[in-house]
């Protein structure tokens, strides 16, 4: 069989959670694939509500085995209270979880190395979540980085405390001392628990998989706008958040990939620093920020917001290769007489185009609008695909006009029930 991809289309935070969840019923195997405690997936159902970071979200599944993949960069403090907090809810994730031995390792002073450059850089900061992932990064392709594997040799010890010492340089070199405090217990305690795991070789578990007819579904994290490569760089963050990061971040082979699920938001999000043309600096934005409830599920922090922008989802499907477009939050919409979507940009000679420039900073680009209307009904309420009222499912058609992509599931809030699966319009 092969493996389905799902993956954000904006800067992050689209729902990929809630929809990996939702679609593993039909899977054997949901793997992540990249970047660490930086995301943070939601989901919610019998009236709870779970905020996974480096665990992926087919946890709560018993069916399904869950995989920490070769490309994610994995801190065992955050991981071992992820999966306190699953025991807490009567979870045995430990049963069904399996961990690359070539996931790297997050140390405490990864962490403090952000902390620091981020401070470094002033007014141009990155807006990192602070969780070690640009540091941790780093040292991997710099190959001087611990892996997962590491921790069952007789010198992790000796390891550890050389690049403990590599980085203590490099924070003074910032003009900071190193401390780590008690976190240096916290790390070996829970590196101690990491070694009661399954540590695997997980890509000839997932080839294996995929030889036998099993079902992969891999689950991005973070968005493609966030792509090291193609994001706004340098507003991005450290790992390929495309699907070609699912080949290597997982050890799967171009060849094996099938569907690929785009996710994206009726609207946009952002956090953290970087060009966004569509952001809403007014009273708009704000009603958005308050009835998506965009507040950050890893750090909290509010999330900025502006309209959908098709001329950037164009470019994430295209990088991608996506096959189906998942929309979530349109229920967020509710309460507009209007809705605005950006379908082109205007350049500084004047020109419009639906390519995403080189700079998308506000002097280099001015996004123009359609205005569709607003369909005013709370969509949350409704249960089937044909009950949807007719100004939306325009909407929806307008969309894929433009993305020539079919739109074939529509969140309309967060819990898991509240997923309609459709039939795509046909695209003329
Ligand atoms: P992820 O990082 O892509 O998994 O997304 P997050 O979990 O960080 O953020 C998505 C937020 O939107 C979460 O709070 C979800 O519970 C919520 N959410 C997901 N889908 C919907 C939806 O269709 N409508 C509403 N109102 N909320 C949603
Ligand atoms: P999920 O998987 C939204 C953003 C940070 C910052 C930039 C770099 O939940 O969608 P980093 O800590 O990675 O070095 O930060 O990337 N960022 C995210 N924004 N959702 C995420 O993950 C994010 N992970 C990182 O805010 O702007
Ligand atoms: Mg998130």
């Amino acid at each position: 069989m092969a493996v389905d991809i799902l993956i954000g289309l904006q800067w992050g935070d689209e729902g990929k959670g809630k929809i990996v969840d939702v679609l593993a019923p039909t899977y054997d195997i949901v793997a992540r694939f990249q970047g660490g405690p930086n995301a943070g997936h939601t989901l919610e159902f019998e009236g709870t509500k779970h905020v996974l970071h480096q665990i992926p979200s087919g946890i709560f599944h018993s069916h399904i085995q869950n995989i920490i993949g070769n490309g994610v960069v994995l801190d065992p403090i955050v991981f071992k209270t992820e999966m306190q907090k699953l025991t807490d809810r009567g979870v045995d994730a430990a049963q069904n979880l399996f961990i690359s031995k070539k996931a790297s390792l997050i140390l405490p002073s990864h962490k403090v190395l952000d902390k620091v450059s981020e401070e470094a850089l002033g007014s141009g900061k990155i807006g990192s979540t602070l969780k070690g992932i640009g540091p941790t990064y780093q040292d991997k392709i710099g190959r001087v980085g611990l892996r997962v594997g590491d921790i069952l040799s007789d010198d992790f010890q000796e390891c550890y405390d050389k690049l403990v010492s590599r980085h203590r340089k490099m924070v003074e070199f910032y003009g900071k001392q190193l401390e780590l405090g008690e976190q240096e217990q916290l790390f070996f305690d829970a590196v101690d628990y990491l070694r009661t795991l399954k540590l695997v070789d997980s890509e000839y578990m997932i080839n294996e998989a995929i030889q036998n007819g099993k079902r992969v579904l891999a689950e991005g994290a973070q968005g493609s706008l966030l792509d090291v490569d193609f994001g706004t760089y340098p507003f991005v963050t450290s790992s390929t958040t495309l699907v070609a990061g699912a080949c290597t971040g997982l050890g799967v082979a171009p060849k094996h990939i099938g569907e690929v699920y785009g996710i994206f938001k009726a609207y946009c999000t952002r956090v953290g620093s970087g060009p966004f043309p569509t952001e809403l600096l007014d009273e708009v934005g704000e009603s958005i920020r308050q009835a998506g409830r965009e507040f950050g599920s890893t750090t909290g922090r509010p999330r900025r917001c502006g309209w959908l922008d098709l001329p950037s989802l164009k470019y994430s499907i295209m990088l991608n290769g996506v096959t189906q477009l998942n929309m979530m939050k349109a229920d967020v919409l509710t309460e507009f007489d209007t809705i605005n979507i950006c379908t082109h940009y205007r350049l500084p000679s004047g020109e419009l185009t639906d390519k995403v420039p080189h700079s998308l900073e506000a002097e280099n680009l001015e996004p123009v609008y359609t205005e569709l209307p607003g369909w005013k009904i709370d969509l949350n309420k409704i249960e089937s695909i044909d009950e949807l009222p007719e100004t939306f499912t325009n909407y929806l058609a307008f969309i894929e006009e433009h993305l020539r992509v079919p739109i074939t599931i529509v969140s309309v809030g967060p819990d898991r029930k509240s997923t309609l699966k459709r039939d795509a319009l046909s695209i003329s």
